[in-house]
């Protein structure tokens, strides 16, 4: 560690690993991709938008050895491209080291809906990675020592996940739905350990959060336009203020970067921003506000998921409802 603190110069070698990054075409993802490649694993770089991906990869590849590299599509707003690259990928890899749940959406200024008619943001950030995961599963447990990080936010302490209204048709409000869509991050990151270590699987589910960071979450979901006053308002105001008070995204990105290598890390835990509030800093060990660890809500998420889905984690089979270690 350079001055105490962890940085991208404690990735420890990676070659003969194999890592996806969701979301990897921009923002975090692209330095969570950058680093692991230049540490030797070879990284999938999962985008929905094929120009946005081949410009990321183009991009990396002038600073990587280019067959480190792979663009694979994929739309977590749709679970027929989710389920469509696990198909392919659990087709042709034989091991799958590292899963970073990292893509996402923010404040989607109306209520818009996914594919399947899920709210944009629940069903983007949390269903979609709860799909790909589970759709992943056979990969990652065949992968001696594998890893699932799911970024989360220090918003998700201000998020309230309503089983009976997970898709917002009561209410609807763009942070309301982010808040608790980054909360069901948490919920689903704590309850993938509860059930892995059940299982007695060698897979790790780890959360982590960037602090505040600049990259372009703070102004794509406001440009999807509407929302009134309010989206006008924050599509102005929010993409201005952010490159003043934010980080950069190449720190932003280092506690899931350590999250998914450092080998002190243990399923369950959270890395974020070491200094006070966590908006910024190098990566620690941070704590999740206590609604994450609720057994109650974990298990209701997992199966309201389950149920929005139809990806069961059936490998896990065998685990009981409710596990009763810790
Ligand atoms: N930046 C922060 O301060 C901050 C704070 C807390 C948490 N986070 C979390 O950090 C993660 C990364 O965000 P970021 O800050 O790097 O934002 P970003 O620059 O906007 O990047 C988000 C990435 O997610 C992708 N994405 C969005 N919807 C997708 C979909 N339906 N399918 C596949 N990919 C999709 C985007 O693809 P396109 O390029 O095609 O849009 C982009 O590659 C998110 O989970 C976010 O919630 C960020």
């Amino acid at each position: 560690m350079s001055r105490g603190h962890w940085t991208d110069a404690d990735i420890p070698d990676l070659t003969g690993r194999t890592a996806m990054v969701t979301g990897a075409n921009a923002g975090l993802g692209l330095h969570e991709a950058r680093q692991l490649a230049r540490h030797g694993a070879h990284v999938l770089l999962a985008a929905r938008n094929r120009d946005r991906g081949r410009a990321a990869l183009e991009r990396l590849a002038a600073e990587v050895p280019a067959e480190r590299l792979e663009l694979v599509a994929l739309d977590l707003a749709d679970l027929e491209s989710v389920r469509a690259l696990a198909a392919d990928l659990t087709g042709r890899l034989s091991r799958l080291d590292l899963l970073l749940n990292n893509a996402g959406v923010m404040a989607v200024p109306e209520r818009r809906e996914t594919a399947q008619g899920f709210e944009l943001q629940f069903g983007t950030n949390h269903l979609g990675h709860f799909a790909l995961t589970g759709l992943l599963l056979p990969l990652l447990l065949r992968t001696e020592g594998s890893r699932v990080v799911t970024m989360s936010s220090f918003l998700h302490r201000l998020g309230r996940l309503d089983l009976d209204d997970l898709q917002s048709e009561r209410r609807y409000s763009p942070y309301g739905a982010y808040n608790a869509s980054k909360l069901a991050n948490a919920v689903f990151t704590v309850e993938l350990d509860r059930r892995l270590r059940a299982a007695r699987a060698g897979v790790l589910s780890i959360g982590a959060h960037p602090g505040y960071s600049a990259t372009e979450l703070q102004s794509s979901g406001p440009r999807m336009g509407g929302g009134g006053l309010f989206g006008r308002l924050n599509a102005l105001v929010t993409p201005a203020v952010t490159p003043l008070m934010a980080q950069p995204a190449a720190r932003g990105a280092l506690p899931a970067l350590r999250a998914a290598v450092d080998p002190a890390v243990t399923g369950g835990e959270y890395y974020g921003p070491h200094l006070p509030g966590e908006m910024r800093g190098y990566p620690v060990k941070v704590a999740y506000r206590r609604a994450a660890h609720d057994p109650g809500l974990g298990t209701g998420l997992w199966d309201a998921s389950v149920a929005l889905t139809s990806v069961d984690y059936a490998e896990l089979a065998g685990v009981s409802d409710r596990p009763t270690e810790e």
